[in-house]
């Protein structure tokens, strides 16, 4: 340790057991949340979690401990960990200890706080109703955010949570004039790296704040990253007085790594062998971010659904923070229908009369109810086929299917490896289409005309004239009841589902038309 350390509390390693480090300390027992420092050059950093007894502190490393032994002197620091908060922020990079890591010059016109805050007390939060369009048909129609709320995207691996997230940072930095700030807790680093440089192509970053705590970090880093971007998001809020979107993927690494962190200290888990202090834990993070009379903070969590089960007390836990939840489903994702969101699981409280109006209110009602009695009618279906249905019941299939389709977008993000340039629709115009589409203005167009576009109008663009009279493609109604294969039980229950991926229905049609 450096020389001056020797006027400073200074304790000695006892134990250390994989992230877990005991110390003694002889003068002086530092509170909890003190950070202390030790190894060569003091990069070694420990949280302190718990005195043991009088001389003893158990405390979490937020670095690897590699070289760490017993005896080697410890340095209280006197403080708990700090978290860099000013203008200088914009634009960077950082890691849990707020160092950049985006090798670009030196951090200046910084001030340093405590990462560990009150939440607001209740006298200063606000409660505006105010809706935040994303310029995406399904969640503005459907399952609208609120401004300065906080919404989830809940879906287990691979269904489309970071697209969306990263959909939705492109979306809202054209007429968003706060500030975004992104806090990658415990997903891949190839993410974080791929983000910055999308938004440094997209010349979004000068707005733009990145904190990362990857999944090769040390659960103590993993556990505080959040803490460490709250710190920065409140420092917008208060001191500068602007709205900030704060975007987390993924919270559900959050309570994993305090359920590690939990573990590695000896408690006992609870459910599912989850912390007994998660629910504490989570509020003291979700509670944090909250609307007060000088700006807002509105937050979009990705959260990781383990192994698709939404009974899960990690997701239902965070369930309950949020005024908006958009559950993914890995079924549509498997049918090719982006954005994967389950609209009949998804909800928002944002969704009354009151506060959308009463057309867009009615209007989602009624899309729900089309799409709850196409999802009763396909065990029908799959059993009898389409012909079995009443011609009002095939009325409401064909409606629903074209709802489904027109609910899907483009997105900016994936034109890369989908071929298709973003969209970013209007609310109007989701609902207008909708609405089109309740009144059958486009049961004779096929149903592959509506599948990924923009506004409606992109479907009559899409349907070559007199295009509409031939039939509509592999998924169509139609082709399910000429085709003379069709008839059967296999493949009745073929008809339902569609591969809407565009390749894949142009080479799906072109079959169609070959037998
Ligand atoms: N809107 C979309 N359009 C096209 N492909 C998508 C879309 N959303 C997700 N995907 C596909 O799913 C993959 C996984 O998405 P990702 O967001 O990384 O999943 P998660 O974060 O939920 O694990 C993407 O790499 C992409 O191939
Ligand atoms: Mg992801």
């Amino acid at each position: 340790m450096s020389g001056e350390a020797v006027t400073e509390n200074v304790g000695v390693v006892v134990a250390v057991r994989g992230s877990v480090v005991d110390v003694r300390f002889d003068a002086r027992l530092p509170p909890i949340y003190s950070v202390l420092r030790t190894g060569e050059h003091g990069q070694i950093v420990i949280e302190v979690l718990a005195q043991r007894d009088a001389r003893h502190i158990r405390g979490i490393a937020l670095t690897p401990t590699q070289g760490l032994a017993r005896g080697m002197a410890v340095e209280d620091t006197g403080g708990p960990l700090q978290a860099p908060v000013g203008k200088g922020l914009l634009s960077r990079m950082f890691d849990v200890f707020g160092n950049t890591i985006d090798r670009e010059a030196a951090l200046t016109g910084v001030q340093w706080r405590s990462v560990h805050r009150a939440p607001p007390p209740l006298a200063r939060r606000s409660t505006k109703s105010e809706v935040f369009e994303t310029g995406i048909k399904l969640i503005d129609v459907l399952v609208p955010l609120e401004r300065g709320g906080k919404a989830g995207l809940f879906g287990g691996a691979g269904v489309g949570k970071t697209v969306l997230l990263t959909e939705m940072i492109h979306n809202m930095l054209g007429h968003h004039d706060g500030v975004s700030i992104f806090c990658g807790i415990g997903e891949r680093c190839r993410e974080g790296e791929e983000l910055y440089r999308d938004m440094k192509d997209a010349g979004v970053l000068p707005n733009m704040v990145m904190v990362f705590g990857q999944m090769n970090e040390p659960p103590g880093a993993r556990f505080r990253v959040g803490h460490a971007a709250l710190t920065m998001a409140e420092y917008f809020r208060d001191d500068e007085h602007r709205d900030v979107l704060l975007l987390v993927d993924n919270i559900f690494r959050f309570i994993q790594a305090g359920m590690e962190v939990s573990g590695l200290m000896g408690q006992m888990p609870s459910r599912l062998g989850y912390q007994p202090t998660m629910g504490t834990e989570l509020s003291g993070l979700e509670e944090r971010i909250a609307n007060t009379d000088t700006g807002a903070i509105t937050s979009i969590q990705a959260v990781y659904v383990p192994a698709d089960d939404f009974t899960d007390p990690a997701a239902v836990h965070t369930f309950s923070h949020l005024s908006a939840s958009i559950v993914l489903s890995r079924k549509r994702a498997s049918e090719g229908l982006y954005p994967a969101i389950d609209p009949l699981q998804s909800s928002s409280k944002m969704a009354t009369p009151g506060i959308v109006g009463e057309r867009h209110y009615l209007l989602a009602q009624e899309i729900r109810r089309t799409l709850a009695q196409y999802a009763e009618l396909k065990d029908i279906i799959a059993m009898l086929g389409l012909e079995q249905l009443s011609a009002e019941d095939r009325g409401v299939v064909a409606r629903a299917r074209r709802l489904e389709r027109f609910l899907t977008q483009p997105f900016f993000t994936t034109g890369q490896f989908t071929g298709l340039k973003g969209k970013l629709v209007s609310l109007e115009d989701a609902l207008d289409g909708c609405e089109r589409i309740l009144r059958d203005e486009f049961k004779d167009h096929p149903e592959s005309a509506l599948y990924m576009i923009g506004s409606i109008d992109e479907a009559k663009a899409k349907t070559k004239p007199g295009g509409s009279a031939t039939p509509a493609g592999p998924e169509s109604t139609i082709a399910a009841k000429t085709d003379p294969k069709r008839t059967t039980g296999t493949a009745a229950k073929a008809t339902p589902e569609p591969h809407p991926k565009p390749q894949q229905e142009v080479a799906h049609a072109a079959a169609m038309d070959e037998s």
